[in-house]
């Protein structure tokens, strides 16, 4: 299983026919040097709350694809409207899919969906656990440091995926303290350095885990899980 990293949010992840991509916002990333060219085809997409850095590209690429879009009902509404294949879930919600099953999970954070000058609804916000070829991968999404977060010890994380930009989500410290919540067997920042207010050295949060290996995949780059 292979994972690459877009900057931002924004993951691939490849597993035997499985393509997915998780907050697929690339045109207009500042830490995204790639085209939607560069995007492999897509079986998936996977939309954790509405905001444009996380809807992104979705509905270009969906329908370049014909990929499935799954995300919460209120986001799955606004998409099918604009002709998206998709598949509605919710938080706490497990399904067995073809290639894996998958949870949608809570995140503390807002999910409207602004498109010029109005704004859609876009319901709560997430994050996804995949199961996958007995890996687990939890995507945060966009949250700040929850409780809830200690019920995912019980799923037995293999690679967490947490943001670490503070101002509209966890900081460098919280996000130590979700690691030490989750306890998976990685870690990887994400959301951090694509704008100003949400800068953070990533190396200080590497210094600062403790007891998790945590893994800085340069943007663009892939990891072998
Ligand atoms: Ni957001
Ligand atoms: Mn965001």
């Amino acid at each position: 299983m292979k994972l690459t990293y877009y900057g931002h949010s924004v993951f691939v992840i490849q597993n035997n026919n499985f393509t997915g991509i998780v907050d697929p916002f690339i045109k207009g990333n500042s830490s995204c040097s790639q085209s939607l060219d560069d995007i492999p085809k897509l079986t998936h997409i996977f939309v954790t709350h509405g905001h444009g850095d996380h809807i992104g590209d979705t509905v270009e690429l969906a329908k370049r694809d014909d990929a499935l879009v799954i995300c919460n009902a209120e986001i799955g509404r606004y998409l099918a409207n604009q002709g998206v294949k998709v598949h509605t879930m919710h938080i706490g919600g497990r399904t067995k899919f073809d290639f894996g099953k998958i949870k949608m999970t809570p995140a503390l954070h807002g999910s409207g969906i602004q498109i010029g000058d109005k704004t859609y609804d876009g319901g709560n916000p997430g994050g996804f656990l995949f199961y996958l070829n007995d890996k687990v991968i939890y995507h945060a999404g966009d949250t700040g440091l929850a409780m809830d977060m200690k019920l995912l010890a019980d799923e037995n994380v293999d690679i967490a995926l947490l943001p670490i930009g503070g101002n509209y989500t966890m900081d460098i410290d919280d996000a130590v303290k979700a690691v030490e919540f989750i306890q998976p067997n990685l870690v990887v920042p994400m959301h951090y350095n694509t704008f100003d207010v949400i800068k953070a050295d990533v190396n200080e949060f590497k210094e600062k885990v403790k007891n998790t290996e945590v893994k800085i995949i340069n943007f663009s780059d892939s990891i072998e899980v």
